[in-house]
């Protein structure tokens, strides 16, 4: 079972749980984000947070769509995503961008 779970929210954000609080956020440079007694913490994907790179709810405010979902592919595994399922298909971003 792994230690953390990110789970893509409906519309919203990234929701990072780490039970045990093993997990190590840094940014472009390497420098660590303080998560100090945090087990749970929401990672902005709209954009539009103004406490990047957590969520700030704006999400909601600005009426963000998120379609991803996990698609077992055919003959996959758990985990695959089907083409064009999302982030792990087609890479960074939204929707069907880059894929035209
Ligand atoms: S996902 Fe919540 S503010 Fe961006």
């Amino acid at each position: 079972m792994a230690s953390v779970k990110i789970t893509v929210r409906r519309n919203g954000p990234y929701r990072v749980e780490t039970p045990e609080g093993e997990v190590e956020l840094v940014d472009a440079d390497g420098n660590r984000y303080d998560l100090t007694g945090k087990t749970a913490f929401s990672l902005c994907r709209c954009g539009g947070s103004t406490k990047k790179p957590f969520c700030d709810g704006t999400h909601s405010k600005i009426g963000f769509q998120g379609a991803e979902s996990a698609v077992r592919a055919a003959g996959g595994h758990p985990g695959d995503a089907a083409p064009g399922a999302g982030p792990a298909a087609g890479g960074a971003g939204e929707g069907p961008a880059g894929r035209s």
